[in-house]
């Protein structure tokens, strides 16, 4: 009997129209095995670390050059660290770079160079989260894994318009997401809802109407599917500010220092410069310069945004003669090495106001 008073049942979401979708519009992205392919677990590897917290178009070059260079997990793991922090120059998130060279060396040493399939051993190795360990094992090896990350989460909050406020929402969406996660192709399930994410359930004007989930979608049937995920107010973040000094040798040598390895930009090669402070360019700041010179303050000033603060850097310059001996700490590097070292972009920004 049907009951006429009865709220009509809940549109469920189901894995089935998402996967018919991916095996039309699936991206060609040069990690991604191809329909039937096998894929190779250590392109999948690499390719989700460089995407942590960095975009497809961002990671593209960089993941080709890599592969290039080092085919294979061995080659990367007997490759000097020095190297691989050039290569990584420009991404960000520099840890990234020497975890990726340690965990190249456990999957040879502790694994015989043959990546791991389950979560909980892909969690053991250096630099692989939760995230990371749960898109390898669906992604690589096929097998049923939630993998949330910030696309996912977006589409799922909207799917079933999960109203609690990020971060809180977490458990909600991953409790979602699990029961959308089907038991056949969870690798391409995780592929699917990363492109849905980023090419139709995108943060603003999602296209509804190209959308597979369209009729069962809470969010779209709402009207106002960007207004999830729902998110606190954000308090504004501090900007620091310090100054760099770019020491020119009459040879052409450039001074510079490496940073220490643990923390922001640990390991890179920087101009030597003033701590940065959120109160500001302290007066004084020449007198941190690394020796006495003919200090000139360029015009212009570089603006550079990390996750944590914006930053706002004064730069001097200096042409100090050929003989001038660099500081504890420092060294020099000649002209022809400055496009080898393993600079942060902030830095590449200092150089370029530096020599403009
Ligand atoms: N973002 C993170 N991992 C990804 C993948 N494997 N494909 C596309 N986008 C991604």
């Amino acid at each position: 009997m049907i009951d006429p008073t009865a709220a009509p049942p809940q549109p469920k979401a189901d894995a089935a129209p998402l996967l018919a979708w991916y095996d039309r519009r699936r991206r060609a992205l040069p990690w991604r095995a191809l329909p039937g392919e096998r894929p190779d677990p250590y392109s999948v590897w690499l390719s989700e670390v460089m995407l942590q917290q960095t975009t497809v178009q961002a990671v593209k070059p960089y993941f080709e050059a890599f592969m290039l260079r080092w085919p294979h997990v061995e080659q990367l793991a007997a490759a000097p660290v020095e190297e691989i922090m050039k290569m990584w120059a420009g991404l960000g998130y520099y840890s990234r770079a020497r975890n990726l060279h340690a965990c190249a060396k456990a999957v040879v040493e502790r694994f015989g160079g043959q990546f791991p399939a389950t979560e909980a051993d892909l969690l053991t190795l250096p630099g692989i989260g939760a995230y990371t360990a749960a898109a390898i094992s669906a992604i690589a090896f096929d097998r049923r894994a939630v993998v949330v990350d910030g696309n996912v989460e977006r589409v799922v909050a909207r799917l079933f318009t999960v109203d609690a406020l990020m971060p809180a929402a977490k458990g909600p969406i991953r409790r979602f997401a699990d029961g959308l996660t089907p038991n056949k192709r969870p690798g391409d399930f995780a592929q699917a809802m990363m492109d849905l994410g980023a090419t139709i359930c995108t943060p603003r004007k999602p296209a509804c109407g190209l959308c597979p989930f369209l009729g069962c979608c809470l969010g779209q049937k709402s009207g106002q599917p960007e207004a999830w995920p729902r998110k606190a107010p954000k308090a504004g973040k501090a900007t620091r500010y310090g100054a760099a000094f770019v020491a020119i040798r009459a040879d052409g040598a450039l001074l510079v220092r490496t940073r220490p390895p643990k923390g922001l930009l640990g390991g890179m090669t920087e101009a030597p410069g003033t701590a940065w402070l959120a109160s500001g360019l302290p007066a004084d700041a020449l007198d941190q310069a690394p020796f006495p010179a003919n200090w000139e303050r360029k015009p212009g000033i570089v603006r550079h945004v990390f996750t944590h603060f914006p930053l706002e850097l004064t730069v001097f310059s200096a042409m100090v003669p050929a003989g001038t001996l660099a500081p504890a700490g420092m060294r020099w590097i000649s002209a022809n090495e400055i496009g080898g070292e393993a600079f942060p972009t902030v830095f590449r920004k200092v150089l370029a106001v530096a020599t403009a």
